[in-house]
């Protein structure tokens, strides 16, 4: 039988949505709420899912077209999340509106009615509690390298940050703001090292209701100047230099050189600058001194009031074509789902020292670093530094030395860390440690296992969360203290949260990872509503639609296949292999090029350049070094091309598009899987660029 037709013979097409996750959803709301869940989900017949079209045994959840319908919002997530809003949030108005969608036109709201300030209260900075919240790296890595004998003083140590002079802090860079002459709704460029005047920055941002832009730290001045521009940021923030891993990087140099454009120079009227290191020349003409101007501020700052819907941030992401994607998430949405997942996907409780290590500049900073934890009233750790520096136990240690709950990290990470002795684990006492978080890629089984038994002594939970800058926080996660946690697997949607695997053709056989209506959701793609709407929810109505491939296992749990578009992910960090494209077309010399991601053992993803010369244009020993600097400079190291094959041709349709999928596969060294090649107009490139694949490796 089709897919079609058995779809057809369940009892109700709703049914089909979320058989296999109804009974987490009833346990978690008891667990939570001591209430029953009241919805869709368990007025519905237990159907079995159709058989799939691809012959598993225990076929995905696959849908037609013709049962796409909209589930019954009165009850279920609806209910969870109103409730779990008024919670967790404090709000100086009610909402009256739980959800309102039309997600034809790309609009989704929540919390209708409702005001509130991110910043404020039990959001982020509960004034008159003094429990010590931020704490950064050790600065000691500073003064190997400092020649400074005076900052070395002052910085030495680690410097702890109670929630009241968080609050302090916040208002006096948020009058700053002002001063500059930021208001409500305008976007701040954030290009910050990791210490604790980037959270500063963030939550002044939200007080005045301004919408704050973080640039990852690690992108290049073209790419720091896009963002600017796309945005229209009017003030950037940033500091004279970042320390990571005991190097120093000129971040205001490279502030200045994404500034060095007409169009940048005359939109930017102030930069305010951080002394991070103090080195001599660290200010410009015409800068503000951060840390100065703060100082003559008074410590208290009116918050504006917003309503739920308005945003509190933006940040930027890639995506398979064009420009990098500003998408914009919502003040309460956001901010309710953050709090929720916080504590309950990693289990935090009242007086847990927890510590995600990653960067502000992703989202796992925005979520797990700054708003999830600090609206919990948690102690959160700021990690400056990279985890082998100054060795591979550089974790390990923070964990001995905080007494860490919770520790969440990428598998890249876990992977890089796992090729040293275990020693580097072992030497420190890691006790404390209940929830292992990992996010951003596939957890592979094998770096699961080093986790799970020489991490945590195998007694911790590994917590694997899939989720995206879009989603804001995580739709799948396996539940802590439960037992059935599988490697490589992120398992089950998150209370409130309504998955689905949908295929728009009933004989395809890419199963696409879909999420129905949750709070946090981004809103819109900052001057580009219609590119949000279609690329989210025009693929599948009613849902919206992530990127990724996925699958349902005989136990009903989900797993990730990987992105089915043009999207690569490289330690964690995503990509479009459009813009990698595009920066080696910046290389003079380059007539063409298709770049594909590979396996790499300890990226995740390693990305793989096929390039074509112009006529005439020798290869030398240079060329190779000059393509990864073009790629540098245009979008950052991040970027940078692990290998590079000169080819005299790429496989093309006879329409004259690039046979992506062959590349993958030769990069990959699955010669004999490449499908059918007739159909190119070229197929002898194929047999020329394996020869060329083989020699290299
Ligand atoms: C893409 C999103 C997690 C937030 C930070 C990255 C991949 C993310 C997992 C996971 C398998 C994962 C997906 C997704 N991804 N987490 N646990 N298992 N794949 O956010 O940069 O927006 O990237 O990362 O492909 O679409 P992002």
């Amino acid at each position: 039988a089709s897919s079609a037709s058995s779809a057809s013979s369940a009892s109700s097409p709703s049914s089909l949505l979320q058989p296999h996750h109804r009974h987490h959803h009833r346990c978690h709301l008891r667990l939570l709420n001591g209430q029953q869940w009241r919805g869709v989900s368990t007025s519905t017949a237990a159907a079995a899912p159709p058989s799939s079209s691809s012959g598993e045994e225990h076929g995905p959840l696959m849908l037609h077209p013709k049962f796409w319908q909209t589930l019954d919002d009165s009850g279920g997530p609806a209910h969870f999340w109103g409730e779990q809003a008024r919670r967790h949030i404090t709000w100086y108005h009610d909402f009256h509106t739980v959800q309102h969608h039309d997600t034809d036109r790309g609009i989704v709201s929540w919390f209708l009615g409702g005001i509130l300030n991110a910043s404020c209260a039990s959001n982020c900075g509960r004034c008159n509690n003094v429990i010590p919240v931020v704490k950064p790296t050790n600065y000691s890595e500073l003064h190997a390298h400092s020649a400074n004998s005076q900052l070395h003083l002052k910085l030495a140590g680690v410097k702890q940050v109670s929630y009241s002079e968080l609050h302090a802090q916040v208002c006096k860079l948020a009058n700053v703001l002002k001063l500059a002459g930021v208001k409500k709704g305008d976007r701040v460029c954030l290009y910050m090292p990791m210490t604790p005047y980037v959270v500063y920055a963030m939550l002044a941002c939200a007080r005045i209701g301004a919408v704050h832009s973080v640039v990852f730290a690690g992108f290049s001045a073209t790419s720091l100047r896009s963002r600017i521009l796309d945005a229209g940021c009017k003030v950037v923030i940033t500091a004279d230099e970042a320390v990571r891993g005991g190097k120093r990087i000129p971040l205001r140099q490279t502030v200045a050189d994404a500034l060095a454009s007409d169009g940048c120079a005359d939109l930017v009227s102030t930069v305010l600058v951080q002394r991070r290191t103090g080195v001599e020349g660290g200010l410009r003409a015409g800068d503000i001194d951060l840390i100065d101007a703060m100082a003559k501020e008074r410590p208290y700052c009116e918050p504006e009031m917003l309503f739920s819907e308005e945003p509190l941030f933006m940040l930027y992401t890639s995506g398979s074509t064009g420009q990098p994607k500003g998408l914009v998430h919502s003040t309460a949405g956001y901010m309710t789902q953050a709090a929720v997942t916080h504590r309950a996907i990693f289990d935090y409780q009242p007086g847990d020292v927890y510590a995600c290590v990653a960067d502000v500049g992703w989202i796992t900073g925005h979520s797990y670093v700054v708003y999830g934890p600090l609206a919990n009233g948690a102690t959160t750790l700021l990690f400056e530094s990279i985890p082998t520096y100054p060795d591979s136990g550089r974790y390990w240690e923070m964990v001995e030395r905080y007494g860490i709950n919770q520790f969440f990290t990428t598998p890249t990470a876990i992977r890089r860390l796992m090729k040293d002795a275990d020693e580097f684990v072992t030497k420190y006492d890691r006790s404390s440690l209940r929830v292992l978080g990992s996010a951003g890629e596939p957890l592979n089984p094998e770096a699961w296992k080093w986790y799970h038994n020489v991490v945590g002594d195998g007694r911790c939970d590994i917590i694997d969360s899939w989720w995206q800058t879009e989603t804001g926080a995580p739709m799948l996660a396996p539940l802590v203290g439960t037992n059935n946690h599988k490697p490589g697997a992120a398992m089950q949607p998150f209370f409130g949260i309504t998955p689905a695997i949908l295929n728009d053709d009933v004989r395809s056989a890419v199963l696409r990872a879909c999420v129905y209506r949750n709070p946090s959701m981004a809103r819109t793609i900052h001057g580009d509503h219609e590119r949000y709407t279609s690329t989210y929810w025009g693929v599948y109505p009613g849902y919206y639609f992530t990127g990724d491939g996925a699958r349902r296992d005989e136990d009903g749990h989900l797993w990730i296949t990987g992105r089915v578009d043009d999207v690569i992910n490289v330690s964690g960090h995503r990509m479009g292999t459009a813009e990698i494209e595009s920066a080696l077309l910046e290389h003079g010399g380059v007539a063409e090029a298709a770049v594909v991601g590979y396996p790499h053992d300890v990226k995740g993803q390693g990305v793989y350049a096929y390039v074509i010369l112009k006529a005439g244009e020798r290869v030398t020993a240079e060329t190779a070094d000059e393509l990864k600097a073009a790629v540098r400079r245009s979008i950052g190291g991040l970027a940078v091309p692990d290998v590079i094959q000169i080819t005299p041709d790429l496989p093309k349709t006879r329409s004259g598009k690039i046979m992506r999928r062959i590349l993958r596969k030769i990069a990959a060294n699955q010669y004999d899987d490449l499908g059918d090649v007739t159909t190119l107009s070229n197929p002898e490139a194929v047999t020329a660029i394996i020869d060329d694949h083989k020699a290299i490796h």
